[in-house]
């Protein structure tokens, strides 16, 4: 049975495997563009990424066959041979581009963690080269966050309700407030033989116009930004790390927890289940793309933040769908 998204156009389904897989029906495949080469019609390159950000911004996830970038083999072999250690003290080995910082590797050779870091350094400098070219209309404006590796296997892993990942979500960051700027991901399944699984759902605009109320929007907008208030005044007054986040960043840290609490949509919303093969590239805004992990080992992710003005369609913006159901702005500006 193929469930149907119900606010997203309807994508043709080719591959129906196990009757519940329904890959070409819940991507967006990009086909014409090669690693080397990039776009096959230089001549429609502005077109076919404004495209791409378009899908994107629709709730749409971009596929791509194979690693659209320079990944070399001998990187990837030396990924599947790392475990991390201690799995509740670090979800995964991240990595910091902007400190050029690597976090998580456990390893008690340094030499490894050396390898490891400039395979992550690597990584993040490919995917930014990709993501200028696939998606040039942001390439000014995003701000280059963390970059992931994840090598533990995702199925039966023994974390915390709001922690787990098997469970449908929208992306927000408890340390991270984006004040209204997107989450944009790309992923690589760099298992040699499996795939990375995962389960979607209506998309944030749909879950909004069902949950947000019952999440405490309106609480939320009435209470503010958090940037004046008198405790963050007072932290930064002694010296204090103040973490700024705004109504909106409240509200969507709010709804992480509220969707994996939430048993009956967990048991009853319609479900697509996506299998990515080995070696395939995709991308999706995570605070617009419901998603869960339910199985797969060893993916890559860098994620970056982009801000409204950059969208092609700012209207499909969660913090605008937020906006315009609690009658009032969810972001202050910031004063410099
Ligand atoms: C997530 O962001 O919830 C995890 C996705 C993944 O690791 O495949
Ligand atoms: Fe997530």
């Amino acid at each position: 049975m193929s469930a149907k998204i119900a606010d997203l156009p309807e994508l043709k389904t080719q591959n129906n495997h196990n009757g519940k897989i329904e890959n070409d029906g819940a991507w967006v495949r990009v086909a014409d563009y090669d690693r080397m080469k990039g776009w096959g019609d230089p001549a429609r390159a502005e077109a076919r990424s404004r495209w791409c950000c378009e899908q994107l911004e629709e709730g749409q996830i971009l596929y791509f066959e194979g690693i659209p970038y320079d990944f070399p083999q001998a990187d990837r072999e030396f990924l599947l041979q790392q475990r991390q250690g201690d799995s509740r003290l670090h979800k995964n080995i991240s990595y910091r581009p902007r400190q050029d910082k690597l976090r998580g590797s456990v390893t008690d050779k340094p030499e490894d963690t050396e390898r490891l870091h400039r395979i992550m350094r690597h990584f993040s400098e490919e995917v930014v080269n990709l993501l200028t070219r696939v998606l040039a209309p942001y390439a000014e404006y995003w701000a280059l966050d963390y970059a992931s590796f994840r090598p533990e296997e995702e199925n039966g892993r023994d974390l915390s309700l709001h922690k787990r990942n098997d469970l449908l979500h929208v992306d927000a960051f408890p340390t991270r407030p984006t004040r209204g700027g997107r989450i944009l991901r790309c992923f690589t399944n760099i298992n040699p033989t499996r795939s990375r699984n995962w389960l979607t759902t209506d998309r944030f605009t749909t879950l909004a116009q069902k949950f947000a109320k019952d999440a405490g929007l309106e609480e939320i907008a009435q209470s503010g930004d958090a940037n004046g208030s008198f405790l963050n005044t007072l932290k930064r007054a002694v010296g204090l790390k103040v973490v700024n986040r705004s109504a909106y960043d409240k509200f969507m840290l709010r709804f992480h927890d509220y969707l994996k609490e939430n048993r009956e949509f967990q048991a009853n919303t319609p479900k697509i289940y996506i299998d990515f093969p080995p070696m395939a590239t995709w991308m999706c805004y995570t605070d617009l793309v419901p998603h869960a992990v339910l199985s797969g080992q060893f993916a890559l992710e860098q994620t970056f933040i982009v801000p409204v003005q950059a969208m092609v369609m700012p209207e499909k913006s969660p913090v605008r769908v937020l906006e315009k159901l609690a009658g009032r702005p969810l972001v202050r500006e910031l004063a410099n």
